[in-house]
């Protein structure tokens, strides 16, 4: 029976139920097999669709008269060690990207748009680089691009020939940053002659971010930030399938209702299976002239938030003009201000570089070199 069974695959978790651990007491009596299948929730939209995969498996052996289920839910701890399995597959059967195995990838996102990623992400990869870090930024807004004009960097895209690749590669743009480097890709920086045109024109968007990851030519990199478009949905499930080591930082303002937004990109988080990082609170109090604390937004909502889903409140980034200016400006207000915003952009990059221990290494270290191999990474003396 056990052996049967193992034919019914949980669409959603990719593996069969009794590796799963979903499929625990079988009882046969009399041509009734009674089977005892555990979900990972109650309400698991996926139930009629893997009731009707046991039935039709069962019902296949010559004893089996009829089929009876008993549903059940999985405890945390059960829930838990099925989504490390699931991860776990998900990791095995994902196809290579361009994306070097030794960068840490960090998606920016959030319940709703107009709460900052565009500007966390900008701030972050500007603070990693000017602490030594080599960062690319990929901009996955693929119609709201806006990373090229808050980095100052509209210059178009190139593409060339790279050995051991038979179609030519994207080079992405760069910016130095003190010791530290930014390389750069985003649909806003496509040239716009036919051929190019027409490569991206009428591409899904998850298409189009899939060609950012397989055909950039990124070099080694630290770190991969990726400036997600606002609502969730496709880019990130896309982003579970094609590059499953990806963790989120969650944005979120202050305000309750926020909140409760961010906490639905969290949701799809656990449904793709991607680790969250840490959340990331934008918007925080205001600070006037005369040194009064306002808060416009709220306050709370990024605890709430971090705490509800059992994540550190890595940072809380206050309002500030010159946030809005240097995006504007195209110079990222941490590698020029000296406001409290800038002070807590940096410290969060060195929070991230701290618990990511390959960076920690290679922090300072400028004796790095390209391997020849795309996505491989030659690291020499640190
Ligand atoms: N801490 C801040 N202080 C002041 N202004 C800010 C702050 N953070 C972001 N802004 C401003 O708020 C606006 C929205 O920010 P941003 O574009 O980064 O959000 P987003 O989440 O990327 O938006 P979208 O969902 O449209 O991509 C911008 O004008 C930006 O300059
Ligand atoms: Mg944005």
């Amino acid at each position: 029976m056990r052996t049967l069974l193992r034919a019914v695959i949980d669409p959603e978790l990719g593996d069969n139920i009794v590796d799963l651990g979903m499929a625990g007491d079988i009882r046969i009596a009399d041509g009734t097999v009674t089977i005892g299948v555990k979900l990972t929730i109650r309400g698991c939209p996926l139930r009629a669709q893997i009731q009707k995969d046991i039935r039709a498996r069962l019902e296949v052996h010559p004893w089996v008269r009829k089929v009876k289920i008993n549903w059940g839910e999985m405890t945390a701890e059960e829930r838990s060690a099925v989504m490390t399995r699931a991860r776990w597959n998900a990791r095995e059967s994902a196809t290579d990207t361009a994306v070097p195995v030794g960068a840490r990838v960090l998606a920016v996102a959030s319940g709703k748009g107009g709460v900052g990623k565009s500007s966390v992400t900008v701030n972050l990869a500007a603070a990693l680089a000017a602490q030594g870090m080599t960062v690319g930024v990929l901009d996955a807004d693929i119609w709201g691009f806006s990373i090229p004009r808050m980095l100052n960097m509209p210059d178009r895209l190139q593409a060339e020939r790279v050995e051991g690749r038979d179609k030519p590669m994207i080079i992405p743009n760069e910016r130095s940053i003190e010791s530290g480097l930014l390389r750069v890709v985003s649909t806003g920086m496509l040239v716009d002659d036919e051929g190019t045109a027409l490569m991206w024109r009428g591409l899904m968007l998850t298409k189009a971010v899939e060609q950012f990851l397989n055909d950039v030519h990124w070099g080694d990199l630290d770190f991969l930030l990726i400036d997600m478009p606002p609502g969730t949905g496709d880019v990130q499930m896309g982003l579970a399938r094609m590059l499953p080591r990806t963790d989120l930082l969650i944005v979120t303002t202050p305000a309750v209702s926020a909140q409760k937004v961010a906490i639905r990109a969290a949701d799809m988080a656990r449904r793709s299976f991607l680790r969250i990082a840490g959340v990331i609170e934008n918007m925080s109090t205001f600070t006037c002239a005369h040194g009064e604390d306002y808060a416009l937004f709220g306050e709370g909502g990024g605890r709430a938030l971090a705490e509800e889903i059992g994540v550190e409140l890595l940072g809380q980034i206050p309002i500030e003009p010159a946030v809005a200016a240097g995006g504007d400006a195209g110079e990222p207000v941490v590698l020029s201000g000296t406001g409290a915003a800038a002070a807590e952009f940096t410290r969060i990059a060195a929070l991230i570089i701290a618990e990511t221990p390959d960076a920690t290494e290679m922090s300072g270290c400028s004796a790095r070199t390209d391997s020849d191999a795309v996505g491989v990474t030659v690291r020499r003396g640190s």
